[in-house]
């Protein structure tokens, strides 16, 4: 019989280091022979409200309208359903949003993408603020300590919702400061 597909979902928040830690292991599952394809869920969401005409920079996009958002979500999940291989799907428990916080994988995200495993990144606070205040790539929001702490629990009481609601597993990977080579290899130990 064909071996299943795995999906796995990828979440931690902003500037936490979750598609560092997913690039250093595609590389390392790579050297291992062991197959996968790594998508960014923001990046389709992206294509496709870049299609529509909604922003023009990927930072812009949890500033649209809740309904916007939402419909956003819904296309990139199905065109992400679609891949046919082992996956790993870089996302967001939940996203920080002007009307608060906002499902990353709602019922109907779940619905189309099936995990197997939600994997939340984690650090500590002040290594992901001085993370965001280095990376001038970006237009990230600027929270303190307390608030990027209430992200992380938020994240992790969402995780058990979806695995309530899905069957999939849940697992915490720690990514700190000079000990990014631990956090990747639990993943590929995860992912293998
Ligand atoms: P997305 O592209 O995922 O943006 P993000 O959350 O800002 O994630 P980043 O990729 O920028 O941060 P990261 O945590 O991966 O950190 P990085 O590896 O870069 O999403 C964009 C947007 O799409 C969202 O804002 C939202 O609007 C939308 N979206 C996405 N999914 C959605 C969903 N499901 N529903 C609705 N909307 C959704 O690392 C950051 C820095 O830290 C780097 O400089 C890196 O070098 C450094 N670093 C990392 N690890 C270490 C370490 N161990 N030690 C020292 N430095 C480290």
């Amino acid at each position: 019989m064909p071996q299943k597909c795995k999906k796995v979902v990828i979440t931690g928040v902003p500037g936490v280091g979750k598609t560092t830690v997913i690039n250093g292991s595609m590389e390392a599952l790579k050297e291992l022979g062991v197959p996968y394809t790594s998508i960014n869920f923001g990046t389709c969401m992206f294509e496709v409200a870049c299609d529509q005409n909604l922003v023009s920079d990927r930072d812009e996009m949890r500033k649209l309208d809740q309904d916007v958002q939402r419909n956003l979500q819904k296309t990139a999940a199905q065109v992400i359903a679609k891949i046919q291989d082992n996956v790993i799907i870089d996302t967001h428990c939940t996203v920080s949003t002007p009307s608060g916080f906002l499902p990353g994988l709602p019922a109907w995200v779940l619905e189309e993408l099936k995990p197997d495993i939600v994997v939340l990144v984690e650090s500590n606070e002040d290594q992901i603020l001085k993370r965001r205040l280095s990376d001038t790539t970006r237009t990230r929001d600027v929270e303190g300590y307390q608030s990027i702490k209430d992200h992380q629990n938020y994240n992790r009481y969402m995780a058990a919702a979806y695995s309530m609601l899905t069957g999939c597993t849940v697992k915490s990977i720690k990514n700190q400061d000079f000990l990014l080579e631990n956090a990747i290899n639990e993943m590929v130990t995860l992912l293998k």
